[in-house]
């Protein structure tokens, strides 16, 4: 037998090892993991000169845009900035220009993506109208539902808990999970309206609205609403203590409960409001340096389960309004989030072994992407190939996304991207986007 490709002197991570060995692809799979003496016959051959090779990471928590809001990102920008950050498949999250909640939103965003894939893409929907759609939202192919808890954006009134709870059941038998945006709108709205009265408008007000008790009143509240169901729930961006220690009382009491964080609120703390001001504004914020060891003891002990980007491209205008009500919340992520990780590796706070785990075999597993997330024979032929040992500084001018700005920007970090290789085909090498056309597929849910 001829084979696509053989890429050979890998270092790849391999059933929890690094193992030296070559990785032989057919038609978009993994064909063979092995000696270069039992490699098959191939088509084309690539050393990889030892360079470190990860299954491909996934990134559940991408805001791609397009559509109405094509100005801050599209699917072309969006995929090309996941391939350089050493993502080969991403999940987009549905507050866009239309919201995503409906069988016909849903489609009309695959159709519009199909061709404009440099990485695999799977869509997430807000939850429709009627519930009868929620079961023809996943069989259109919808990874998850979003639930937004911070304002109205779908269309289940996040102020009802009976309506919330009969979403939330119905989801229960449909093998997607629901992911959940905890910030509880009526505290939060509260909050806002006595600060705009007073007048406050600085970044730091920002703080004083989306407190730490907005996070786990919602936080509180879900898993309140889920007795009795065995829906799965996975919390995005968990910032705080309580939050988390909630999160784990649930994952005791048997719950299908997961939760994830972001590097922003890992890697920075409310400090660098002072340093980045409206920049680093983001929902949920960052929080106090306690908050953020919290974090880290999260990921040391378990509490914590995968690692999301948050990428959330916004203009620099929209970033840099004069009042802090008018700022635009979010930064992009999908470029800094691996080598901010991996300079951390460096610096022992985490292994590589939680690196895969927290990036690929979660992510797969909590989405049901059963041919992604391990290198295995058989598995979609999507690899993270890293030069671990490259030292480089972040430039924000460089990014693929549209969002060229960062608080990372010139941050020494390490651990460079060679590599992403995305269904067997090479998307981008040495800094460049080298695929012609559409590589990357539609990946689908409801597979679990
Ligand atoms: O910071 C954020 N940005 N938080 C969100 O929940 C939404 C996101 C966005 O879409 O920009
Ligand atoms: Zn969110
Ligand atoms: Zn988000």
């Amino acid at each position: 037998m001829i084979v696509d490709s053989v890429l050979t002197n890998a270092k790849a991570y391999l059933k929890g090892q690094i193992t030296d060995c070559c990785i032989a692809i057919e038609e978009g799979k993994i064909q063979k993991i092995g000696k270069e003496t039992n490699m098959p016959q191939a088509d084309e051959k690539t050393d990889l000169h030892n360079l470190l090779v990860l299954p491909g990471l996934i990134d559940e928590h991408v805001h791609l845009r397009d559509e109405g809001r094509a100005y801050k990102e599209d699917f072309a920008s969006g995929t090309a900035a996941a391939a350089a950050g050493g993502f080969t498949t991403v999940l987009d999250m549905p507050n866009n220009e239309p919201v995503t909640m409906s069988v016909q939103s849903l489609r009309n965003r695959m159709q519009l993506a199909q061709r404009r894939l440099l990485v695999n893409v799977g869509f997430y929907s807000e939850f429709p109208k009627t519930f009868p759609e929620i079961k023809e939202v996943v069989s259109g192919g919808a990874v998850g539902f979003k639930l937004f808890m911070g304002n109205q954006t779908g269309g289940v009134n996040v102020d009802d808990d009976s309506a919330l709870k009969e979403a939330l059941k119905e989801v229960a038998g449909q093998k997607v999970p629901v992911a959940v945006h905890a910030e509880d709108r009526t505290m939060l709205a509260a909050n806002e309206a006595k600060l705009k009265k007073a007048q406050k408008t600085a970044p730091a007000d920002y703080l004083r609205a989306h407190t730490e008790e907005v996070e786990l009143k919602a936080v509180q509240r879900v898993l309140k609403l889920i007795e009795g169901t065995d829906v799965q729930l996975h919390f995005c961006h968990i910032s705080t203590k309580g939050a988390l220690e909630a999160i784990a009382g649930a994952k005791k009491a048997s719950k299908a409960v997961t939760c994830e964080v972001t590097p922003n609120h890992l890697m920075l703390s409310s400090d660098d409001l002072q340093r980045y001001g409206s920049l680093v504004i983001m929902a949920p914020p960052l929080r106090d340096r306690l908050q953020v060891e919290a974090l880290w003891r999260g990921l040391e002990d378990g509490a914590v389960d995968t690692l999301g980007s948050d990428h959330a491209p916004h203009t620099l205008e929209e970033k840099m309004a004069s009042s802090v009500w008018d700022v635009k919340a979010g930064i992009p992520g999908l470029e800094v989030t691996l080598p901010l990780i991996l300079t951390m590796v460096r610096k022992r706070r985490l292994t590589l072994n939680q690196v895969v785990s927290l990036l690929a075999e979660k992510p797969a597993e909590i989405y049901g992407l059963t041919d992604r997330g391990r290198l295995e024979a058989g598995k979609a032929a999507d690899l993270t190939i890293i030069d671990y040992n490259c030292q480089f500084k972040i430039e924000a001018a460089k990014f693929k996304t549209k969002a060229k700005f960062s608080p990372y920007n010139g941050w020494e970090v390490n651990g460079k991207v060679a590599k992403t290789i995305v269904n067997g085909t090479v998307v981008y090498e040495d800094g460049e986007i080298i695929a012609k056309g559409s590589v990357g597929g539609i990946v689908r849910g409801g597979t679990r």
